[in-house]
Formats: C-alpha cells, structure tokens, sequence
C-alpha cells in the first residue's frame, strides 16, 4: 500500500532513505517524502510523483541529519498532491510522521482537533496523527507517552515512523495491521515496510507485533507494548540475497520474475517431496495426520491472483482428495457470517502475507474455530504468523506488481498440499503419488522451453497490442489460467480484458466477439477439448481473432485459431502452471508495446494493506 522507512545511527541518514525507499516504491508510487532532524531541527521536503521527482527536489535542497523517516505513497484518502504527501507535520512542524494504514476515525478526530485550534494543511487522514502526538506531547512531555495515547485515541491500520525536535535523539516506530521491521546493523538501526529495504544492509531483524512501540535511539532499541511494559523479542535471520531485489540485466523485475519461474519452482518444491517414498512434508504445516482425517471441508480464501491460484486449488482437492471445496474472495468471506468449524481446512493464500481482507479472513476463520494454513511468499509476514501452519513459497522477492513467480509457485505448493492430503486420507496411492510428483518435477524444465520461445508470443504481442479489448477462455483447470491471463493484460496494458468459462460465453459475452476483439483459448487437450474447439468455432463464425494455447503435437487447431502457441506435452494436473506462461508473456509484450509503465502499473500496489 504505502512504503515506509527510517534510519538512526552514525552516518547521513537521507541516503538510506532514500535508496529504502526506492526498494518500496512497488508498494506505492504516486507521491514520496522525507524528514530528517539535523543540529536539533527538524527539515522536510516531499512532492507529488515518483521518487525521481524527490531527488530532483532534494538536489537543490538536500536535508541532513543521522536520524530521519521517508515515505512513498499509495493514495487512499486525498488526491495524490504535494500537500497529501508524507511525511506530515503538526502545527509547529516540529513533529514528522509517516504512516502506512487508514485512520477510520479520522473525520471525528480532525473536528475534535480543528475545534482546540489545530490547522490542517492535507486532506489525508494521516495528518491527525501528526497533530495528536502534538497535543499529548504538550500534555505529557513524553513524545513516547504522546504517540502511544495517540495510538490509543486511533481505530484503523498504521505502520507508523515518528520523529520530533522535542526529542531529537529518537525514531519511534509502531504497527497495527500494516507490517513494519526493524533491521539491525552495528552503527545503525533502520525501519521498514518490508525486507526489500533493508537486506542490503542487514540480515538481522526484529518483526514488529500489532499493538507493538519500538523507541530507537542511537544505542539502544526498546520495544514496548500496548501498555508500556518491555518486551524481549527475539533477532530474526533473512536469508534472501540483495542481489534477487535487483533487475540482473532484464528491462522490468517483471519478465526477471517471468523467467526466474523454473528455479523459483525447484526451490519451492526441493526438500519436501521424495519420490521414491511418494512422501510430501512441510516444515510448518503444524498438521498432524489425525487432524487432516478430521478434515472434512476445504475453504480457500485470498485477492486477486492469489485468489486465482485457489480456484485451481479447488478442483485439485475435489479430484485428488474427494473432499467438498470452495473458493471465497476474502473482502466477501470476512463479512458473511461463514458456517465453518473445526472440521474445515481455511487455507488463505498471500504473496506478501499483508493483504488486509485475506488477513480479516484468516482472523475470522480462526475465530469460527477452523484450522487455517497459509500460503505465503514473504517470512514472518502477518498472515505466515497469525496462521496455524503455514507453507512459504520459496520465489524469492516478487517486486513487480503484477504477480508472476509468486503464482506459479503457489500452484506447485497447492499441488503438493493436495498429495499430502490425499496421501492422508487414502484417496490416491502411493504408486499414483509417485507418478504426480514425477509430473511436478519434470515441470521446470517444460517451463524453461517455453521461456526459449518467448519471441513467439512477443510476435503474438505486436499483432493485438492496439487492441481495447480482450476475452480469455478455459474450461476446468484451464478457467482460473484465462482468469489470471486476462488480470495480467489488463493490470499492466490497460486493456479491458475478462476471463470467462468458456462455457459461458454463450450466455453473453458472445456478443462483444468482432473483429476487433482477440480472443485467448486455453485448448490444451484434455477431456473437454472437443468443446473447447467449439468454442473457437463460435468465435470464428463471428469474425474474432482467436489466439488458442494448446499442446504440442496438435495439428488440428492451427486450422482453427488465428494463432497457436504450443505448450510441451504436460500431464492434465499440472497443465495449468504450463500454460499461464505464455498469456504472463503476452501481456508483458503488449504492455512493453503499449509504453506502459510495466513493475509500477498506474492505480497499482504490491500489496493492499488496507480495506
Ligand atoms: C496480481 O498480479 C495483483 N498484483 C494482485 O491481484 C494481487 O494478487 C492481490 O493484491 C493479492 O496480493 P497478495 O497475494 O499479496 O495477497
């Protein structure tokens, strides 16, 4: 949503900021900001924009200081502006604080505040915070004291970074629903929205907890709860290298994610299978065999391409595991009354584990007594931790907004899953388990040969890149792919573009079909492939452009569709991870084609950290 950093310790501090916040800017992009504090005072620069824009600004009047916070932003309450932008200040401006979250009391506040003679200068809620601490300090003498009765007086979401004139010496930090670490190095101490900021410098950091305040001084960090007593928390290691944050070469993090999918997969699935023994293990699944037979209902739940990856979810427990499943979008999951209990697997899916429904949804879930596992990309993230078991994907950073690696390797982890649970229950044999790991397995190297053709789709690209419209078709397994393929083009090419059982097309989408409109079929062969054919002829009889997916060896469908991309032969069950290559690519190269800002889509965020 938004992205957040501070430092503290013996060097300039802006330079830190700013590099942080470079690392965030896939969280939020559409205004940035710093505040340092330099021989006592405090100094501030922030614009509309990227953060190039900032630097342009800071060029001609940089900040000093060792102690600062910065920000860049994902608008969510005023129009992105140079006023709306963080950090924010009190009246006397001797207070900064940026903030990642949404104040839900904020209009009450602002009055309440407005009436005792605070001026506003934003339409952000964020600003009230600025001017709560300024009023409690002034009540208190403590900024401590001040910010946590300013967070007691809040209903919302904050990730918070504090400093003050008042009290120079120190960076406060606190988070309630949005993440916030504290990374550790000898001379300095750092705060951040996520590891992308802070591994360059560290390896070393500490999580902070909901309802946590952490008062960090040059020497010393104490961590504190809601009511002021001192906790001891414990150093975490990361073992991601600096090196997968960057672009190594390739134009956009997003067709580096495209192509680091097969070694992303092997690291996923390495250490948990063995084929010779068909067994599946996960570190910290925290499911015994007695409670998986007690299983009797599967609910997914998750946002957007995580959302898509249970749908694929849902038919492979159905067909592996025989046990009802479904798919629920979180923001409708959290607020409907679900009739689970302790005889449900709630699995929610995140690639950063902070997505605010999904993790409202887990809460919810676990509160109706289900068992709830999560899938997620990010160590130690909100969801891995407020979950029971939880099952990381191994993908390494995902930085480009549009989701890719992140995907791919959630469907290998839901695969695995579906083994280990129908190994569980009885519902395949060992020799059938064998088999599908096998199918698991030879995966990235078919991946891998898909990727070597990838100038087959980029010609695809070049012929439909001026389209407005785009229609994706699948059946089965294949339904969720044209979901994703049509989420992909349209989040990073702006083209409206929908993905539809193919089915369905009769009963309404059939009548946008011209010739203008490209249609993306996913006719691999399986056993709704005649039908799929069907499809193509309904759309041909009406003039569209049909570009079909389909498996090697497939001759007959080149008569068919405008255009064929052949996939490796794959078995059924893992098809879906083959096939969603491509339409990742054909996106990719119409965006590229369309001059779209590929990794920082417009309206776009990494992760949705708020309602
Ligand atoms: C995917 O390309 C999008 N960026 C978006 O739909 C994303 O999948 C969604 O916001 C969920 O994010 P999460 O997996 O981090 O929860």
């Amino acid at each position: 949503m938004c992205g957040i950093f501070g430092y503290i310790g013996k060097r300039e501090a802006l330079p830190f900021i700013l590099e942080g916040l470079k690392k965030l800017e896939y969280r939020g992009y559409d205004s940035a900001g710093v505040s340092t504090i330099q021989h006592g005072k405090i100094f501030l620069n922030k614009s509309c924009g990227k953060i190039a824009r900032l630097e342009e600004v800071l060029e001609a009047r940089p900040i000093g200081g060792s102690i600062g916070i910065g920000h860049t932003r994902w608008a969510t309450h005023g129009k992105p502006s140079d006023e709306n932008s963080h950090p924010h200040s009190d009246c006397s401006d001797q207070i900064t604080v940026v903030h990642n979250g949404i104040i839900e009391n904020y209009l009450e506040l602002r009055r309440q505040l407005a009436e005792e003679g605070h001026k506003f200068t934003s339409a952000t809620d964020t600003e009230v915070i600025a001017h709560l601490i300024e009023k409690y300090f002034k009540e208190t003498g403590s900024l401590e004291t001040a910010v946590r009765k300013t967070l007691n007086a809040i209903d919302g979401s904050y990730a918070l970074g504090v400093i003050s004139e008042h009290e120079p010496d120190k960076l406060i930090a606190a988070r309630k629903g949005s993440p916030l670490l504290i990374g550790i190095e000898e001379d300095e101490t750092f705060i951040a929205s996520d590891i992308s900021a802070l591994i360059k410098y560290t390896s070393r950091v500490i999580y902070l907890n909901d309802y946590e305040l952490a008062v960090i001084t040059e020497n010393d960090i104490v961590i504190k709860d809601r009511d002021g007593k001192t906790l001891k928390k414990n150093i975490s290691f990361i073992s991601w290298d600096p090196e997968s944050a960057e672009k190594c070469g390739y134009t956009h993090f997003m067709l580096k994610e495209i192509h680091e999918q097969p070694n992303a997969i092997r690291k996923t699935i390495e250490g948990r299978i063995s084929a010779e023994s068909a067994n599946i293990h996960f570190d910290e699944l925290n499911l015994t065999e007695k409670e998986i037979k007690n299983i009797n209902r599967v609910v997914f739940t998750a946002c957007g391409t995580s959302w898509h990856a249970a749908l694929v979810g849902e038919y492979l427990i159905e067909q592996m595991v025989k046990l009802p499943a479904e798919v629920e979008y979180a923001a409708e999951f959290r607020y409907r009354h679900p009739v689970i209990d302790d005889k449900t697997l709630v699995i929610a899916i995140s690639q950063s584990g902070e997505t605010a429904d999904t993790l409202a949804a887990a809460w919810e879930a676990k509160s109706l007594g289900a068992k709830v596992i999560s899938i997620c990309n990010v160590v130690g993230s909100t969801l891995a931790r407020d979950s029971h078991g939880v099952i990381y994907t191994q993908a390494g950073p995902e930085i480009g907004v549009a989701s890719t690696k992140a995907f791919t390797t959630q469907l290998s982890v839901i695969y695995l899953l579906t083994l280990l649970l129908a190994r569980t229950k009885g519902t395949l044999t060992g020799a059938e388990i064998k088999n599908y790991i096998h199918d698991l397995i030879e995966l990235p190297g078919k991946i891998e040969q898909v990727l070597a053709r990838e100038h087959e789709i980029e010609k695809i690209a070049q012929k439909y890149y001026l389209s407005n419209n785009a229609l994706f078709l699948g059946r089965g397994k294949g339904f969720p792919i044209a979901l994703e393929g049509a989420l992909k083009l349209k989040e990073i090419s702006y083209i409206h573009a929908e993905g539809y059982p193919a089915a369905e097309m009769k009963h309404g989408p059939i009548a946008l079909i011209d010739q203008n409109m490209p249609v993306v079929v996913l006719a691999m062969t399986g056993k709704r492939y005649e039908k799929i054919l069907g499809n193509i002829e309904e759309v041909k009889a009406r003039g569209g452009q049909v570009i079909a997916i389909a498996n090697e060896g497939d001759n007959y469908i080149q008569e068919k569709a405008d255009e064929v991309f052949y996939l490796p032969k794959s078995p059924i069950a893992v098809s879906p991870i083959l096939a969603v290559i491509p339409l990742q690519l054909l996106a990719y190269y119409i965006a590229v084609k369309r001059g779209c800002h590929i990794d920082q889509p417009r309206n776009l965020a990494k992760s949705v950290t708020v309602e």
